[in-house]
Parts: C-alpha cells; structure tokens; sequence
C-alpha cells in the first residue's frame, strides 16, 4: 500500500514539473495549435489505435479538421509539430542538413549499423547518396540490371502454383535482385537462408523494443546478415582486379578512390537491403490487389501488356523502349504508391527555432511531414480516397512536385525510385501476361505498424492461355 502511495506521489510530482517546465519553454512562441495530450504519453496511445483502424488516416483527419494543416502533437514521447501542407513538407524536405536533421532512435540505429547510409549526415551523406544514385540510374538499369530483373521475376514466377502468399513471393523477388544488383550473387541456398535472418532483423523494426523477444532475435540475426555479407565482401577483396570486373555496387565500393573498411560496406549493404524491401514488394503486391479489384483497369493493363508481348517471343526479355511504352502501368504504379503509401511521412528534427507559416517549431521539437495526408486530401486529389488509374493520363504538368511525393524529396530523395519503377511493371508485366488469379480468401489492408494486407493476400494461380483470352 505504503510503495502504491509512493508510486501515485512521484507519478504526480514528475507530471507535475513535466507540465511546467513544457508551458514556460515555449511561453514566448507560437507554436502551431494543438494538443499535446497526457502527460509523458501525450497521445501516442490515440496514434495507436487510430492507425489500427481500417480507416488510412484517422489521427491526421481529426486534427486537421480541428486545426488546420499544421498542427502540434505529442507522441512517442516527444512534441511533434505534424504537417499535411504540401509547402511545408517541401520545406522540410529541401532544408534536411540545414534547419531540420534526420534523427532515429537508437532501437532502429542498432538496427541498421552506424555506418548506414540512413543515418549518415552532412558530405559523407551527400557523397554516399550520390554513389548510390549512380548505381540506381536508368543507364545502369537500362544496360545491366534489367536482364536480370527480368530473368530474377520469370524464374520466381514459373515456380507459382496453385495457392500463393502474393507479398511474401514479392519479397523474395526483391530479396534476390538487391543481392543481384550489390554483389552479383544468384538465388539459392545461400540466398535462402541469408533471407531466413533478415527477415528476422526486418521484423525488429516493427516492434517496440523494449522487453522484446522479437527485437532481441532481430539483432542476433542482424550480427548473423553482416557476418554473410562481411564474408563475401572480404572474398571480394582477395579476388581484387578479377572482382572489380563485376559490374555491381560491391566492385565500386571496393574500387573507390578513398577506399571503405568491410564494415562500412556492410552498413551499406544492410540500408539497401531494408529500404528498398518492405516498399517494393509492398507496393507490388498491393497493385495486383487494386487491379484485382478495378477489372477495367485489368483489363486494360493487361491489353497494355498483351500488346507488348505479341510483338515478341515468348522467352525474350523486356526492353527499356517496352518498359517506357507502359503508360498506363505507370498511372497504376502512381496510384498505389499514392492509396499505399509504405513511407506515409518522414520523422525529423528541428536544429533551431524554425519560423513557417507564422508559427515557431523551437529547436529540437519533432516534426512529421505527412505524405500520405497530401496524397488523400481531396484538395489535391479529387476523390483521393477511391482507386483512380486514369487521374494520371494526360496529368503531367497538372500534379505540382511537392504534392506527389512517395520517393520524399530533398538531399535525401530514395535513390531507389527509378529502380522501383521499373521492378514494378516488370513485375506487372509478368503477372498479367503469364498467370490467372483469384484471390484465396478475403483480405484488407491494414495501417499498423506498416501498411500492408493483414493475409499475405493469398492468390489461387493457374497459367494464362493469352489466346484463349482473347
Ligand atoms: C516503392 C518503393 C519505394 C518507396 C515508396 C521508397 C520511398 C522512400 C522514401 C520516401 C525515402 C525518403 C526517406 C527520408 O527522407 O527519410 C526513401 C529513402 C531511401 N530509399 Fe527508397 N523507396 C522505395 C524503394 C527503394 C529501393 C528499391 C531502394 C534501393 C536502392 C531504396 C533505397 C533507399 C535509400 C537507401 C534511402 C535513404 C536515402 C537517404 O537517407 O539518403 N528505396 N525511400
């Protein structure tokens, strides 16, 4: 009794000086309107449970219809300004480095490696972003990655039969072209089992860390992904002239003037390998979920595909003209990456008291701009929350850059966006021309802690017969 009247005590007399101390700091400024909650929670359990709702953007909706775009919060236990302002966001995109900085916890730090491209800063970022861009381009897609994209997704594809979990054969496809693309490696066993550990470490970025057994698993697996990767890179290093033949990332790291350590080229590694394999095979999946549930928009894909195959062999792979004749798998691509959203915004922190839209965001406050609230926001997308392919024909020009933002912006815009794309409609392509499906059972989309489909979205696949279809 006597330790729950101290508990109660000090609860209260820590709320207390926590209230204080927040109203005096920031009594002078004009912070954007809003509610920071409960003490220490703030309103990180509404958050929560908003985002567990089947509704895509219930916590951002309230809020702005109570305070407008810009708006200030307290969650994950820090005050954090929110913006679903497609000018301010840009704002914080363009001023990453200068006024705003990238910042995780040290849970998703561990995670990933000090050396990770996600967490470096100032010109080394700039200098590894570069190099990685260099490696995603298009002349580089167009001349080297393409074949084995194309080659990576047929044989995934031949393997398909009867029931599949559509999203986890997206992730071993995208799982086998990143090994592909860093270090020339092919699928098999190795593949394999390296995969088996990461999807372990992927799995500890969604948990809360503390008292977890699954983040405990995600970095024992995490030291097991750059003892695998540490392994081949050393081997490359023995292998020197022969290795550097090798037209991937790993030959450029190793051949890099000012030279890597093992360990930053691990880190490296880990980054690529995370960021680009939750997103891409989301997003593949969810486009089939969306055209199986739009048959006009199947239907004219699939002619759009259809047509491109007609002119071909059976075994030929696809051509860059044939991926840039896909105009209308790009508006498909366009509109799941607008409903999906996998990156529905970007943390940051404020390096200085920050002045825009005549409110202060003081020096070290968070802020979250919010792509996915631009991207639903009916002032921006007419009828933003309904499945529209045909939104993006003819729109160029009529989309402002910093309203359609899923790649981010900025110094620190995904250099992966080209490779994506392309991934993508090869995938596409594949799977309208080659197979029939029915989904297995009904599944829905879920927001938390990631957004994807609550099943794996189950598919019954048989062969397509083209001529029989048409
Ligand atoms: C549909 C697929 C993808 C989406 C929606 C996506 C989205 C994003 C977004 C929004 C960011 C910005 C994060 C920030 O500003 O903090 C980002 C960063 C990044 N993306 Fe992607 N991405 C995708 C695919 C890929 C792929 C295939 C790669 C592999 C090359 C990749 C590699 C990266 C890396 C390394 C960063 C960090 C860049 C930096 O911090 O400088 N992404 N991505």
């Amino acid at each position: 009794m006597e330790t729950l009247a101290y508990f109660l005590l000090s609860f209260c007399l820590s709320a207390f000086i926590y209230v204080f101390y927040r109203r005096s700091r920031y009594r002078g400024l004009r912070i954007p309107p809003g509610s920071l909650g409960l003490p220490l929670i703030g309103e990180t359990l509404q958050l929560i449970s908003a985002y567990k709702s089947e509704n895509p953007e219930p916590f951002m909706d309230e809020r702005i219809k109570r305070f407008g775009l810009v708006f200030t919060s307290h969650v994950l236990g820090e005050p954090t300004v929110f913006s679903a302002d497609p000018e301010t966001n840009r704002f914080i995109l363009q001023n990453e480095g200068r006024l705003f900085d990238c910042d995780y916890p040290s849970s998703i730090s561990n995670l990933l490696g000090k050396h990770s491209l996600l967490l470096m800063k100032g010109a080394l970022h700039k200098r590894m972003h570069s190099l990685t861009m260099s490696f995603a381009n298009y002349s580089i897609i167009k001349d080297h990655l393409l074949v084995h994209m194309d080659r990576l997704i047929r044989f995934n594809l031949n393997s398909w039969s009867d029931r599949v979990f559509l999203l986890d054969e997206a992730k071993k496809i995208t799982f086998d072209l990143t090994m592909k693309q860093l270090m020339s490696v092919d699928p098999g066993e190795w593949t394999e089992s390296l995969r088996k550990e990461y999807i372990l470490l992927i799995d500890g970025f969604f948990t809360v860390p503390f008292f977890s057994t699954t983040y405990r698993r995600a970095i024992k697996a995490r030291t097991k992904v750059a003892e695998a990767l540490g392994l081949v890179v050393r081997e490359r290093r023995k292998e020197g002239e022969v290795g550097m033949g090798k037209k991937d990332m790993l030959a450029a790291l190793l051949g890099a003037e000012d030279g890597f350590s093992d360990d930053q080229i691990v880190d490296f590694f880990v980054a690529l390998l995370v960021a680009g394999y939750e997103t891409t095979s989301i997003i593949m999946t969810l486009a089939v979920k969306f055209l199986t549930e739009n048959p006009l928009a199947l239907a004219q894909v699939k002619e759009e595909h259809d047509q491109i195959r007609l002119k071909k062999g059976e075994s030929e792979a696809i051509e860059w003209s044939e991926y840039k004749s896909m105009h209308f798998t790009q508006c498909v691509i366009n509109e799941t990456l607008r409903m999906a959203n996998i990156i529905g915004g970007i943390f940051r922190r404020a390096m200085t008291d920050i002045n825009i839209k005549g409110y202060t965001i003081p020096k070290g406050w968070k802020v979250f701009a919010s792509f996915r609230a631009v991207h639903l926001d009916n002032d921006h997308f007419k009828d933003a929350r309904t499945f529209n392919p045909w939104r993006w024909q003819n729109s160029s020009g009529t989309c402002p850059p910093n309203v359609f933002t899923p790649f981010g912006g900025g110094p620190r815009l995904c250099p992966g966006y080209e490779l994506a794309r392309v991934e993508l409609s090869v995938f596409i392509h594949y799977v309208v021309t080659h197979v029939s499906w029915v989904p297995a059972e009904k599944d829905k989309l879920i927001y938390f802690p990631t957004t994807r489909t609550l099943k794996r979205y189950p598919i019954i696949v048989c062969p397509r017969n083209r001529a029989q279809d048409n």
